[in-house]
């Protein structure tokens, strides 16, 4: 791993990932990014010069994307549509992003033989009932339920078909909700966050009781190093960090750490096919690859994540008007 092209380098993973990169290890690192409206340029801004470059341009290229993959030795696939809420508005991009765009990134990598680590989600496995014992593992069947985790599946089923077919050297990760700096503010804890920084409510869709399994950003950038580095070919490594909480327990511990009542927020329309509860078993990772999570205090690296919003804001205030008006108008 000398030469990383990374996709969707310039968003709330990616960046991350690039950082954690460039702090911990020697690569040289290129980012290929479209700079859609999640992405941020200001997030990669203080990075190294001779350490990194972006080029801006569409993951479904294939014209600008064969030539880039070329000339590196590994290809980190993050770039992707990644908002539920969205893809129900218009699946139009998810399905241009994050299958076709795969399949362009799988012919070019497959073509020059290049290393490459899929990023993907757990919403592939579609959902879990709150009171069900079990957790997904790598050997969950596939079950998506929205437009974006539908996009996604596809594109891992793709990436296995080129393992498969093709010989394609090629490793999958299916990670838990993400949380941290330079998160878009569509997403539910900035969302929140922002919300009670700008005198507002928080808002949860339908009854709050939802379950999502939370894990630092920063816990899937080492994870995913440590694919680079250890993982097997062809294999499938889920990502998690033991952070299940129903969406009302994260506001009420939001609330709290903001310094308001723990019950001021709102009840607000539900998702259409809202997923009830997602879970990661990630004993292979572990066991296998030796990783662990840093951040296995939920509550610190919340409160971290506030003060990095109360501390931004210059970053998120431009996006948020344009965000809430759009919530506003499916009353949410
Ligand atoms: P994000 O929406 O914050 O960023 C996506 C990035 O991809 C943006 O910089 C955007 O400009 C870029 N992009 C979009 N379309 C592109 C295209 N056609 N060509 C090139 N670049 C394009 O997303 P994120 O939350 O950082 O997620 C990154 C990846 O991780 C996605 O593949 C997502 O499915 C996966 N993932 C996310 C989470 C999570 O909790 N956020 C969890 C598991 C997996
Ligand atoms: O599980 C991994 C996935 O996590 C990623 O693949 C997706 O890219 C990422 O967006 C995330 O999907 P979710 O749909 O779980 O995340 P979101 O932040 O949109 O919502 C989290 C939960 O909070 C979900 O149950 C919906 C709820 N929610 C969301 C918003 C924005 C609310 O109750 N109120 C809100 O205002």
């Amino acid at each position: 791993m000398d030469r990383l092209l990374v996709t969707g380098g310039a968003g709330f993973i990616g960046a991350n990932f690039v950082r954690h990169v460039i702090e911990h290890t020697d690569a040289r690192v290129t980012v290929l990014d479209k700079l859609t409206y999640a992405a941020s340029r200001e997030a990669l801004a203080d990075l190294p010069p001779d350490r990194i470059d972006l080029v801006i341009g569409d993951v479904a290229d294939a014209g600008l994307v064969d030539p880039l993959v070329a000339a590196h030795d590994t290809v980190v696939h993050l770039a992707a549509e990644t908002h539920n809420d969205s893809s129900l508005d218009d699946p139009t991009p998810f399905v241009m992003t994050n299958v076709v765009g795969t399949f362009t990134l799988l012919q070019a990598v497959r073509k020059h033989d290049v290393r490459l680590h899929h990023v993907s989600t757990d919403e592939v496995y579609g959902d879990l009932a709150l009171d069900d014992p079990k957790r997904f593992t790598e050997d969950t069947p596939y079950r998506p339920s929205s437009p974006y985790s539908a996009t996604k599946a596809g594109s891992d089923h793709l990436v296995r078909a080129w393992v498969r077919s093709f010989g394609l050297r090629a490793t999958i990760s299916n990670c838990s909700n993400n949380y941290g700096h330079w998160q878009h503010v569509e997403k539910f804890i900035p969302r929140q966050i922002t919300e009670v920084l700008e005198g507002r409510r928080p808002r949860l869709y339908g009854d709050g009781r939802q379950v999502r399994d939370w894990i630092h950003a920063d816990d899937h950038s080492s994870a995913l190093v440590a694919i680079l580095e250890r993982g097997r070919i062809g294999e499938t490594y889920l990502v998690g960090a033991d952070g299940e909480r129903s969406n009302r327990d994260v506001v009420r511990l939001l609330l709290r750490l903001m310094g308001r009542p723990e019950d001021d927020f709102e009840l607000v329309n539900d998702r259409a096919g809202h997923d009830v509860r997602y879970a990661i078993e990630s004993g292979k990772l572990r066991l296998e690859l030796g990783w662990q999570p840093r951040f296995s205090d939920f509550e610190a690296g919340l409160s971290d994540t506030v003060d990095w919003y109360r501390s931004h804001r210059q970053w998120w205030a431009p996006h948020k008007r344009a965000t809430e008006a759009a919530y506003a108008a499916k009353g949410q």
